[in-house]
C-alpha cells in the first residue's frame, strides 16, 4: 500500500532505470510489488519482460486511466512503483495526486537542473493541495566523480524547497548502462563494477525509504 512514483519530465534522467532497480530491490526482499509503466516508450515494461524472474507490471499511460486505476491497484499491492513519462505533465500531475513518495532523478547538467525544477513545481502544487504529500526526494544520477559539475549541481539541488536531496549519489557506471541490454539489473550481475553500482542503489533506496518510514 505504498505508492512510489519516479518522475522528471526530462527524458534520460534515469527514471526507468531507478523504477526497475527499486522494484528488483523490493522483490529481492520478498515484498509484493507491481510496476506501473506510465511512459509511452515502455522502457520499464520491456525491461521487466526480459528478466529471467517475474516482477509483474502493467502499462497505464492515460492520465484519466491512471487516476481511476491507481487507488484500486494500490489496494491490491504492498508496493506500487510507477515509472513516469517524459514531457507529459498531465500524466505526471495524475501520479503526484496518488503517490506517497515521488523520487526525482536528476543529471548534473544545467538543462537537467532546470527540468528538475519544473518537476519540483508540480510536486509542490500537489503538496499544497494534499497537505504536504507526496513526500519527495531528489538525487543526482549519472554523476562523474571528481567533477566540478557534480559538486555544483549538488549545491544547487540542496537549495530546492519541498523536496529532500538525498546524500547518496548514483554515478555514471557502465554496469548500469549495460543492465538493460543484459536483461538484468545490477542486483543480478556478477563482477566488481556491478557490485559497486549495487551498493550505491542499496544506499539510495534505504535513504528514500527512511523518508516515508518504510
Ligand atoms: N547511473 C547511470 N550510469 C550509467 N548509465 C545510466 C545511469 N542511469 C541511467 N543510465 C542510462 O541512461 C539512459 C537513460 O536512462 P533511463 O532510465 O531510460 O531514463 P528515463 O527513463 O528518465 O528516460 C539509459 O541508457 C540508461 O541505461
Ligand atoms: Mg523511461
Amino acid at each position: 500500500m505504498t505508492t512510489i512514483a519516479v518522475v522528471n519530465q526530462k527524458g534520460g534522467a534515469g527514471k526507468s532505470t531507478i523504477a526497475v532497480h527499486l522494484a528488483r530491490w523490493l522483490h529481492k526482499q520478498k515484498k509484493q510489488v507491481l510496476v506501473v509503466d506510465a511512459d509511452g516508450q515502455r522502457t520499464s515494461s520491456i525491461w521487466l519482460e526480459s528478466l529471467n524472474y517475474e516482477i509483474p507490471f502493467q502499462v497505464l499511460q492515460d492520465p484519466d486511466e491512471l487516476l481511476d486505476q491507481l487507488p484500486k491497484l494500490a489496494d491490491q499491492q504492498d508496493w506500487l512503483i510507477i515509472d513516469g513519462p517524459a514531457t507529459l505533465s498531465e500524466t505526471t500531475r495524475a501520479l503526484l495526486l496518488w503517490a506517497d513518495l515521488a523520487i526525482v532523478p536528476c543529471q548534473p547538467a544545467g538543462v537537467d537542473l532546470a527540468s528538475a525544477s519544473d518537476t519540483v513545481r508540480l510536486i509542490r502544487q500537489a503538496q499544497a493541495i494534499r497537505g504536504n504529500l507526496p513526500n519527495a526526494v531528489l538525487f543526482l544520477n549519472k554523476a562523474i566523480k571528481g567533477t566540478k559539475l557534480k559538486d555544483e549541481a549538488f549545491a544547487v539541488l540542496q537549495q530546492v524547497q519541498g523536496v529532500k536531496l538525498l546524500n547518496t549519489i548514483i554515478h555514471q557506471r557502465q554496469a548500469i548502462t549495460d543492465s538493460f541490454g543484459q536483461g538484468a539489473t545490477v542486483f543480478d550481475m556478477t563482477g566488481t563494477p556491478a557490485g559497486i553500482a549495487r551498493r550505491e542503489f542499496d544506499s539510495l533506496f534505504k535513504q528514500a525509504m527512511e523518508v516515508i518510514d518504510a
